[in-house]
């Protein structure tokens, strides 16, 4: 008898790691599996009973609870449901989920305040209740009203859009329970509240339980669950990382808050890659597909400045043409700066490294600045030699020559690698009207494409040499306004290279 109650966990006290979801029957000063200090929250006595309410609440359309309730059997019984996605409507949302709203999937979308998520998670709600679909929107952090003008702004409000506007769980599911709708959103996941738990909305073991909950409601009743979620000023999603292990896809929204620009892209998704991402531009009217996204991004690119380099990343299945930028100045401290946006600084530093000791630019007493446009997040190695070439047109104030294409990963012997797509990545560029692809010699055979010459390289040193046009003179602030009227002419002019047509 009092063994079965010692046995029961819901009887012990019981901690769990506020970074990384550890758990632990004991309070701990330091989290054993990921280190960090102070981290021990401890879980609520009654861990668990809103889910198993939740559960046990919705009798399952389709039989049978998705997740537990029937003990080991052999996989291969398990009959597959169709199941079938919902296409949302908004084209670029569909891809990258993997091809559409997963019924019974809970998805966290994320990124900082003011970046569009509510507005994304209107639009989807907007355009899923057009096509018949039965929408729940729950706000927990706007009116009614506030919510009603968004969405007048976004288009016409289908009358089978519902809005809740809730803070406390048990209403929220409740509601969903009657309204029985085929999507919830549920914006955001650190306004919900369990009344029965200790810690106001937000805090880690409310934003736990609530995802708990609303995942076995997903799980038990098909509907998929789109959670809106904040992130922390070093950009992880507020609340415990367990969050992210709880859900099926973790969306992120990204973008510079006064740029138009928004990047929606996958951090982990279990119906689809990771690697697609979707391009929108912040309108008016809201978010606004961008259907060319290569020719959107290097729609500002004012003719060829020493500094900037074009590449092709390959993002998913298509590669997306961007414009990378360096600025390489006199440093007049003691530590030279390395400041990047967009780019991992520790493959800068490598890049930075390979030119120095390989190509002989002597960057060790110099800044380096380097941003991609757009907003984009670059991490594919193909943007390698894009980014060397930039820095060190930058450094000589020799300008890459134009309509230039830069492609191909850096090894640590300075030597070009290969890299994957490369056909593709040079006709996204020739569709651009680029005429010149700086290819990896060992793939240059591979590339036949109307109207690119192809300039195959070996290494940096090579491609510097051979794509650099001639030098332009840099003139200080001052001379230019001490100059002629004509100082301030077209910032493109003087810059071309040979390769200018
Ligand atoms: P919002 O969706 O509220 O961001 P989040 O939920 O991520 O905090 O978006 C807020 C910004 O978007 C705000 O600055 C206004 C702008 N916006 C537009 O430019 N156009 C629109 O149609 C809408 C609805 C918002
Ligand atoms: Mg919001």
């Amino acid at each position: 008898m009092a063994k079965a109650t010692k046995g029961s966990r819901a009887e012990r006290p019981h901690f769990f790691c506020s970074a990384c979801g550890h758990e632990e029957a004991r309070w701990f000063g330091r989290c054993p599996a990921c280190g960090a200090w102070n981290t021990a929250a401890e879980a609520p006595r009654a861990a668990g009973a809103a889910g198993r309410g939740a559960r046990a609440r919705w009798a399952p359309r389709t039989g049978e609870a998705a997740v537990g309730g029937r003990g080991p059997r052999p996989l291969a019984h398990v009959e597959v449901g169709a199941a079938q996605r919902l296409p949302s409507g908004l084209r670029e949302f569909d891809r990258v989920l993997g091809g559409g709203v997963m019924p019974g999937s809970i998805v966290l979308v994320s990124g900082d305040p003011g970046i569009g998520k509510s507005t994304l998670m209107l639009q989807l709600a907007e355009t899923l209740a057009a096509l018949g679909r039965g929408v729940l929107y729950v706000s927990g952090e706007e009116s009614e009203e506030q919510v009603r003008l968004r969405a007048g702004r976004l288009g016409p409000v289908p009358g089978s859009l519902l809005v809740l506007t809730e803070t406390d769980l048990e209403a929220v599911l409740e509601a969903a329970a009657q309204t029985r709708p085929d999507i919830v959103v549920v914006d955001s996941i650190q306004t919900l509240a369990r009344a029965d738990l200790e810690g106001g909305p937000g805090s880690v073991s409310q934003v736990r339980e609530c995802a708990l909950a609303l995942l076995h409601f997903a799980k038990g009743s098909r509907a998929a669950v789109f959670l809106v979620g904040h992130v922390t000023k070093d950009g992880a999603v507020a609340g415990p990382r367990v969050l992210e292990h709880m859900v099926d896809a973790v969306l992120y929204l990204e973008g510079e808050r006064y740029q138009h620009y928004r990047v929606l892209r996958a951090a982990k998704n279990r119906f689809g890659s990771t690697h697609e991402l979707g391009v929108y531009e912040m309108t008016d009217s809201g978010l606004q597909e961008v259907a060319n996204p290569s020719q959107a991004f290097l729609s500002e690119r004012r003719g060829v400045e020493p500094g900037t380099a074009v590449v092709a990343s390959l993002e998913g299945t298509r590669p997306l043409l961007v414009e990378l930028q360096a600025l390489v100045a006199t440093s007049f401290y003691g530590t030279p700066q390395r400041v990047t946006s967009g780019f991992d600084p520790r493959r800068l530093a490598l890049l930075l490294a390979v030119l120095e000791r390989r190509v002989g630019l002597r960057l060790g007493r110099h800044d380096v600045f380097v941003t991609v446009t757009g907003g984009l997040t670059l991490d594919e190695p193909g943007t390698d030699l894009g980014l060397a070439l930039a820095v060190a047109s930058s450094y000589r104030s020799r300008p890459v020559l134009e309509g230039t294409l830069a492609v191909g990963e850096v090894s640590l012997s300075g030597e070009l690698r290969r890299v994957a797509r490369v056909e593709a990545r040079v006709r996204e560029a020739a569709a651009l009207g680029f005429r010149r692809a700086a290819v990896p010699a060992p793939q240059a055979a591979d590339v036949r494409v109307a109207g690119i010459e192809v300039v195959p390289v070996a290494t940096v040193r090579e491609a510097i040499g051979e794509l650099l046009g001639a030098k332009v003179e840099v003139r200080p602030p001052g001379a230019a306004a001490a100059g002629a009227p004509g100082a301030a002419a077209p910032r493109g002019g003087p810059a071309r290279g040979p390769g200018a047509p």
